[in-house]
């Protein structure tokens, strides 16, 4: 994902210059350097954000290293782009929004790029403009070929389903108040919960509903489909074009998620970069990626026990206050107010 990242900053994204790229693994940061017109090479992390060079960083090392590094650029007052999950638990997330809080200024953002994806922002848009009437229900579904290496029940969770969290939020405006989470295990003798179905209640009484299964096979697929009073909304199911051959009508899937969020990956970094250089505060922040991870906590409890689970957040810091999932974008589209 930091290769990706690297290359559209470097390629697709104007008023941006990759300056220095830094792995664990000297030999795949340098190779990334060198596509970016001879960046600077560092593999530790920290010293690249410290670097007088570096007005601004992405973050896209492993889940467990995004609140430290995070927490460090927060330190030093410069704005990142953290991929999602801003960390490993809802607790650790929390310690980057008092950093940010106590700091008064928000500078982390958070790669939930949905919001960016041209086929969601057409649905969001029609559900905010109140075409299908009051939104009821978001259906998800998030569906990849084949589970990544060390998955385990709760990382579908944290790491997969913790998108369709935000998504959520977002595409309904509305917080997540309750859970309540199922699994299947393709190999029951793995005990690993790969598919995973999630009830949520929404805080202006509508519902989500989403299935996130890692393993199945045929290809990778993300969808969300609104239902509301007087009509529903879907995303536009495939890019790919539409085969009639012996007998059958057929459509590729996506292989994997560079290739379906191609386009977000891209629109991401430019409304970021784009709103570090006008300094609105539009996107993603850190409260966003503490209470998806606050959902994905009590959906890994709620797994566990079967039983539904309440969301109980700490009192919003008032540095997050005008940022909810509708405000901004209903203001944006002139569309009714919470
Ligand atoms: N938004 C999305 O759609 C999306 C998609 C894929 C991955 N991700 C996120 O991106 C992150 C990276 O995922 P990936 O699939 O690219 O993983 P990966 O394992 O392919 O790559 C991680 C890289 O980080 C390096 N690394 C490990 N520890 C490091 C450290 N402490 N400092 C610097 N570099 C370190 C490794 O050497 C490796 O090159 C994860 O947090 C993942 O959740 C997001």
């Amino acid at each position: 994902m930091g290769c990706r990242h690297a290359r559209n900053l470097h390629e697709m994204v104007s008023g941006s210059h990759v300056v220095a790229v830094a792995d664990a693994d000297k030999g795949r940061a340098s190779a990334v350097a060198a596509e970016c017109g001879g960046a600077g090479v560092f593999t530790d992390a920290e010293s690249l954000a410290r670097d007088d060079s570096v007005e601004a960083v992405v973050i896209a090392s492993p889940d467990h290293t995004h609140a430290s590094l995070a927490l460090e650029c927060v330190r030093l007052g410069k704005p990142v782009l953290c991929e999602k999950p801003l960390a490993v638990s809802s607790g650790e997330a929390l310690e980057v929004v008092r950093a940010e809080a106590a700091l008064g200024r928000k500078l982390v953002r958070v790669g939930f790029m949905r919001r960016d994806d041209p086929r969601h922002a057409r649905v969001k848009r029609i559900v905010d403009s109140e075409e299908i009437g009051r939104p009821l229900l978001v259906k998800g579904v998030h569906r990849n070929a084949a589970p990544g290496p060390g998955t385990t029940t709760a990382s579908v969770v944290r790491n997969s389903a913790v998108h369709d969290f935000d998504s959520a939020r977002w595409m309904m405006g509305e917080e997540i108040e309750a859970v309540h989470a199922l699994g299947a295990a393709t190999d029951p003798a793995s005990g690993i919960l790969d598919l995973q179905t999630f009830h949520l209640a929404l805080s202006g009484g509508a519902l989500a509903a989403i299935e996130v299964f890692v393993a199945a096979d045929y290809g990778y697929e993300v969808s969300a489909e609104v239902v509301g009073e007087r009509g529903t909304v879907r995303t536009a199911p495939h890019d790919s074009p539409v085969v009639r051959h012996r007998g059958s009508i057929s459509q590729a899937t996506d292989a994997d998620w560079l290739v379906r969020f191609e386009e977000a990956y891209v629109m991401e970094l430019r409304r970021w970069v784009g709103d570090l250089r006008t300094g609105k505060e539009d996107g993603p922040d850190a409260w966003d990626g503490y209470v998806s991870l606050l959902a994905a906590d009590a959906c890994v409890r709620s797994l566990e026990t079967r039983e539904p689970e309440r969301i109980e957040p700490v009192e919003k810091p008032s540095l997050y206050a005008k940022k909810g999932a509708r405000e901004i974008e209903t203001e944006k589209v002139g569309g009714r107010s919470l």
